[in-house]
């Protein structure tokens, strides 16, 4: 499970639990923390010992490369994440002979995440949570991608994104997802429940009587 934020204060918390793995962040996040690149990314990198997703922000391939790179630059647990159009397909090819790891995200169909693979993509993202928003199933076109690349061996990671709650999670893993990134929000929503609360509470009211008793 890998958390999808740039806010450095959820990534503590999260990541104390001992369940986070790595981190996502895309240009919307990180705008949101209001620092620049590097200082965020010297936070996170300081924190998560696992792959952290900075997207480059280029548009045309040669761009991408040079981006990509000087972001990998900055830590070996960074992993470059790229839209996938014909520029992103033609950098990730690139990178991925050049040993630049790589994250395909915003892909909203089979046919992309196809795509991804053969460019050899080390990481893709289908956005679950903006499909479902359009009325489509999201989760189905994680389990259409991971058929096709146990079909054909390809070693590139599913990353189930743009999960907007715990139903998302669970689905993804039953259906084998190698990673679900997820909001902070949702870890939160995955780990509470009133039963346990209350369970608690119980308990310890009633081992309160018998320590008072004794
Ligand atoms: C994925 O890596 C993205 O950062 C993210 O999951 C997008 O989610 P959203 O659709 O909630 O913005």
């Amino acid at each position: 499970m890998f958390l999808d934020t740039a806010n450095i204060e959820e990534i503590k918390a999260a990541y104390s639990l001992g369940v986070i793995s790595g981190v996502t962040t895309n240009p919307s996040l990180l705008a949101k923390e209001g620092k620049s690149l590097d200082a965020a990314i010297r936070e996170i990198t300081a924190v998560v010992d696992g792959p952290i997703s900075v997207e480059a922000v280029s548009q045309e391939a040669p761009a991408i490369i040079a981006e990509a790179e000087k972001l990998a630059s900055f830590h070996p647990n960074i992993v470059v994440k790229i839209p996938v159009n014909a520029e992103g397909l033609k950098a990730v090819k690139v990178l991925s002979e050049r040993k630049v790891k790589t994250n395909v995200t915003l892909v909203f169909s089979v046919n992309q995440a196809l795509l991804a693979a053969l460019a050899g993509a080390t990481y893709v993202s289908p956005f679950v949570g903006r499909l479902d928003d359009i009325g489509q199933d999201g989760m189905q076109l994680v389990a259409e991608m991971l058929e096709i690349y146990r079909n054909y061996s390809f070693p590139t990671q599913v990353i189930a994104a743009s999960i907007r709650h715990p139903l998302h999670v669970a689905i993804a893993a039953k259906i084998g997802a190698d990673i679900a990134t997820i909001p902070y929000k949702v870890l939160t929503q995955m780990l509470n429940h009133p039963l346990t609360t209350l369970g608690i509470e119980k308990f310890l009211a009633d081992w309160a009587k018998v320590s008072d008793a004794s």
